[in-house]
């Protein structure tokens, strides 16, 4: 990596946006992110355009097993979407501006709502690898700790200096999941995703650390996309895919290939609640 932005200008944000405008003008009103190995949803769209993120200027590369690096334009259950398949993360050392230039992108493109799925770590001792977690509230550990995706220049024509974060997670979108997933009778959830930076997996100690400040779920990513999300006034719905416990007792690893593993069996569940929610907007 040469050097790394820690902010981007809204013209070189409008240039990513002429980049992809050069290639398609599908309008979607719904951004998909989907996470580490759950992005198989992204097979069931019926594309009007694809794009791999490696022709856009300033657009971050994935390094990641499981993040092929796309955007895909098209229709999902009536609705006008792009999904990104492959976000960056912070572990891999872009700059939170990088991790999040994927949404300001999509907020000049005229996306309202941002559904946001993730492969995360149960901490709650009730979930299971496989289960889904309907995301109410985050605590973002990253940006508490000095790395919020904000911090800079506010760019006022994009949201406020100091936006509220009350309802991060959309009550509506959040009914509208529940109602989902019980129609499609998959069980899922309610709980806080805390947000890490990783890449290395919770000690166990971190992990009742967690657990004592309200967490019911661990993982890497999600929280800075959400943040500037809601910045930019899009409405936000969270979905984790519990792909592991979380290392409580010290007897149990974890490891990238068990996310990933767990991934193929949250799909189906996945898509299912998804597909729901699409079609209920
Ligand atoms: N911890 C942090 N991030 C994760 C985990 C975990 O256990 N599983 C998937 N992403």
């Amino acid at each position: 990596m040469l050097s790394a932005p820690d902010f981007f200008t809204l013209e070189e944000i409008d240039e990513v946006v002429s980049a992809i405008r050069c290639r398609t003008d599908f309008e979607p009103r719904v951004a998909l992110i989907l996470g580490s190995g759950l992005g198989g949803v992204a097979e069931e769209v019926d594309a009007a355009a694809v794009l791999a993120t490696a022709e856009l200027p300033h657009w971050p590369r994935t390094t990641v097993e499981g993040h092929a690096g796309r955007l895909i334009f098209g229709s999902l259950q009536g609705q006008k979407v792009v999904i990104l398949q492959g976000r960056v993360h912070f572990y891999e050392g872009y700059t939170m501006a990088q991790v999040t230039l994927p949404i300001r992108v999509m907020q000049r493109l005229g996306v309202e709502i941002l559904i946001v799925t993730n492969a995360a770590g149960a901490v709650n001792p009730d979930f299971v690898p496989g289960d889904l977690m309907l995301i109410t509230d985050h605590i973002n550990f990253v940006g508490m700790a000095g790395f919020n995706p904000l911090r800079g220049p506010n760019l006022d024509e994009l949201g406020p200096r100091f936006p509220d974060m009350s309802q991060a997670y959309d009550r509506a979108l959040q009914g509208l999941a529940l109602a989902s997933a019980e129609e499609a009778y998959v069980p899922m959830h309610k709980g806080v995703y805390a947000g890490v930076a990783g890449p290395s997996f919770e000690t166990p100690a971190e992990v009742r650390f967690l657990r004592a400040v309200g967490a019911d779920a661990v993982g890497m990513s999600t929280v800075p996309e959400v943040v500037v999300a809601r910045h930019g006034g899009m409405r936000v719905l969270g979905i984790s895919g519990i792909s592991n416990k979380a290392n409580l007792d010290g007897n149990t690893p974890t490891s990238h290939e068990e996310v990933l593993e767990a991934g193929r069996v949250l799909v189906p569940r996945l898509e299912a609640v998804l597909r729901g929610v699409l079609s209920r907007l």
